[in-house]
């Protein structure tokens, strides 16, 4: 058992269930987030499921949770092939059912899963669904932009439109293995195009539809797909996105490298633009509605090995370009299935809304795959979620009768400053189970959500994971347990964290440190696209034997974990993953700059705000116009969402003797905890403090 579960197990069996906290408590700061508020000092707070609400779930008892958990982590052979079996394989796995090397020194790092299983997730998710009956059933509901519409596919028509563009994709010559870049909002094309890809055995790669051109340019290098899909435009709130315009950018700059892309397929996403106002490349450029329809709705399905890449995803590091996630076929499929279906207490007749977009990993394994695996009906919704007004979000929920809703905690504290009513004008009757994931939710933010939102009877779901991991590692399961406001509370089954300290050495009971993970899990990504020695360096050789994770985390008295954040130069803003070194790149691109440091800053309502000293080169005075010349510069380079919210300028950055940044300074100058600069002596020169600090507010 994980360390402190045992006790955890033991404190909840003498905790008197009469002690209720939150759920009767008063609703307490609804207006106010606590800023700064230490994630660490609630302890001792314990929110009781009710017991209605455990008397169905599906895991109802700690008891019943740590039964599960003991047998997942002694034999996750038997537990997870268990699990696998109840989907479609063509073929049956071989021995062993997984093999795994987590220590460098011992060779290369591997991790397998169901090798000489060969299935298809596309045909899991939908064949095998329409196959059994529930082809009438709602698959994808959506919501556009503007409300007063909506469109929705059952299974078997989501079937039929996967196996057309399947069809089109193999006739375009798209083979298995070959990589697709998808650069779509939140329409349903979106899975639609993940999901044809993934019948055909070809990669996917989204990309986020709010990344600049120059990103998706770089992105479309490194994987040099054969087909770029997009779609003309988006409504996004009040505004009007060309996407298009994006992408014929995003090839122009990749051509330059030798990467030409002949195709793209682009959907007339007719609300926002018509065909006829559309920049087109003849010859590249191909309208989806001319081509896609004219296929046969059926498509044979490319069996795959378990093995076989499924798709590819760019995520930010500490260092260097963003690097390509490399997640396989089989261990993802069981992985996302089962954490769906536990982290959220999924029941058949759940109508389930996560407001991530299919850009990120949530919607990847919480949009498309995991629900879609389990049957689910889910809502997609193409729009601003404060538009037209900060009741959008439970309009939605009432419209549809969501059940199941979770978003990242910037929608959380954003809602929190427009007020409870906006909230409290809907009924929500229908919520059941709340989530939250992406970023550390504080826990006036949780109690918010729960008071506010759930009206104190929907358990919140606080998963922590991360693209690489697949899918939910550390996460309350709905009704099981107690939870504590801004806990992500214990592992999910055959997850087995760690907390090692400086040395690498692992921590027990009650401590704080780096987290780690200890032996592999089906979700687990297996390598970085083409660099796969990066991957070892970068999450295997920080803590030899162990896969790091990047963030900082704590274990309480309880046994609980409560995540800190990133330990390294990765920061996170609104649930966005950002390296702040790509950002400096982007800012010394400017021909003004001659060196940029960047740190992540509280923000109080994105979690952590992107703040930027800037040294200019020798001559050049600072000014509001190059301000907004240097932001720009940002969403130019990367996208609108890692543009700096503050622009500090420096003559000069601090530096040790060997001309390394001293970002701990930095980050104590950003946050004006100016008495705790700490020791100072070593650096260059050390008045470049006095001067940052003097500039502080210009
Ligand atoms: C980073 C991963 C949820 C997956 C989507 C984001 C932070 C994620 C939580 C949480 C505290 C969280 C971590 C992690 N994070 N979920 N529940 N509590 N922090 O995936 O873009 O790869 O970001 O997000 O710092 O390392 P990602």
């Amino acid at each position: 058992l994980p360390v402190g579960i045992g006790k955890a197990n033991q404190i909840l069996k003498n905790a008197s269930r009469s002690t209720q906290p939150s759920s009767t408590g008063k609703i307490t700061g609804v207006n106010a987030v606590v800023l700064g508020e230490a994630l660490a000092s609630e302890d001792d707070e314990l929110v009781f499921p009710n017991d209605d609400f455990s008397r169905q779930a599906l895991v109802p008892s700690l008891e019943k949770y740590l039964e599960m958990y003991k047998w997942s982590v002694e034999d996750p052979a038997g537990f997870w092939s268990g699990i696998a079996s109840q989907f479609y394989w063509k073929q049956k796995w071989g021995q062993p059912v997984f093999s795994e090397n987590f220590d460098f020194r011992k060779g290369n790092i591997k991790i397998e899963w169901f090798r000489g299983g060969i299935t298809n997730i596309c045909y899991n998710c939908l064949d095998r669904n329409v196959e059994s009956g529930n082809g009438d059933k709602i698959a994808i509901y959506w919501e556009p932009n503007d409300p007063g519409s909506q469109d929705s596919l059952t299974y078997s028509q989501l079937l039929q439109s996967v196996c057309q563009l399947a069809n089109y994709l193999k006739d375009k010559g798209v083979k298995k293995g070959d990589a697709v870049v998808i650069y779509l909002p939140m329409i349903m094309e979106l899975p639609i195009a993940m999901l044809a890809c993934a019948r055909i055995g070809a990669l996917h790669s989204v990309v986020f539809a709010g990344f600049s051109a120059e990103s998706l340019a770089q992105r479309i290098v490194d994987s040099k797909p054969k087909i770029v899909i997009t779609c003309n435009a988006v409504n996004r709130g009040s505004k009007v996105i060309t996407l298009i315009d994006i992408v014929d950018a995003a090839l122009i700059e990749s051509a330059k490298t030798g990467i030409s892309v002949d195709l793209c397929l682009t959907y007339e996403n007719k609300s926002a633009m018509k065909r006829e106002s559309t920049k087109w490349q003849e010859g590249r450029d191909v309208w989806w509605q001319d081509v896609v329809p004219k296929y046969p709705t059926t498509c044979e399905v490319e069996w795959v090995d378990a093995e076989d890449p499924l798709f590819l995803l760019y995520t930010s590091g500490s260092t260097g370009k963003p690097k390509g996630v490399l997640h396989t076929t089989g261990g993802y499929m069981v992985y996302t299935a089962t954490t769906f279906k536990y982290a959220f207490d999924y029941k058949p007749s759940d109508i389930y809304w996560c407001t991530a977009d299919c850009g990120w990993i949530t919607g990847h394994s919480y949009v498309t795959y995991g629900p879609l695996l389990n049957g689910a009906t889910v809502v997609i919704f193409e729009g601003a979620l404060n538009y037209p007004d900060y009741g959008r979000c439970w309009d939605i929920v009432e419209k549809f009768k969501v059940t199941i809703f979770q978003a990242a905690p910037t929608l959380v504290r954003s809602l929190i400053r427009a007020g409870v009513e906006y909230v409290t004008r809907y009924p929500r009757k229908s919520l059941r189970v709340l989530a939250s994931a992406g970023e550390p939710i504080n826990p006036s933010t949780w109690r918010w959500l729960f008071n506010v939102v759930g009206d104190s009877r929907c358990p919140i779901s606080d998963t922590w994971w991360q693209t690489e991991t697949g899918g939910c590692m550390i996460t309350p399961l709905p009704g099981a347990w107690p939870q504590k406001p801004g806990s992500a509370t214990f592992p999910f089954f055959g997850i087995q964290p760690v907390i090692v300290n400086e040395k690498g050495a692992e921590i027990e009971g009650e401590c704080s440190g780096y987290l780690c993970v200890k032996s592999s899990w089906p979700g687990a990504f297996r390598t970085l696209y083409g660099d796969h020695e990066r991957y070892e360096t970068t999450y295997f050789k920080p803590f030899p034997g162990y896969y790091f994770s990047g963030d900082g985390c704590r274990r309480d008295k309880d046994g609980y974990y409560w995540l800190t954040g990133r330990v390294d130069d990765v920061i996170n803003v609104s649930g966005r993953r950002i390296g702040t070194e790509e950002v400096e790149s982007a800012l010394v691109s400017h021909p003004q700059c001659a060196e940029a440091a960047v740190v992540g800053i509280e923000h109080e309502v994105k979690g952590q705000g992107v703040y930027a000293f800037v040294t200019l080169v020798e001559g050049v005075s600072y000014s509001e116009e190059l301000r907004k010349s240097l932001i720009l510069t940002v969403r130019n380079k990367i996208g609108a969402f890692a543009a700096p919210d503050k622009i500090h300028w420096a003559p000069d950055l601090p530096k040790t003797r060997s001309g390394k940044i001293m970002r701990r300074i930095l980050r104590k100058i950003a946050s004006r905890q100016l008495h705790e600069l700490g020791d100072t002596s070593t650096l260059a020169d050390p008045n470049v403090v006095e001067q940052l600090i003097a500039l502080a507010d210009r």
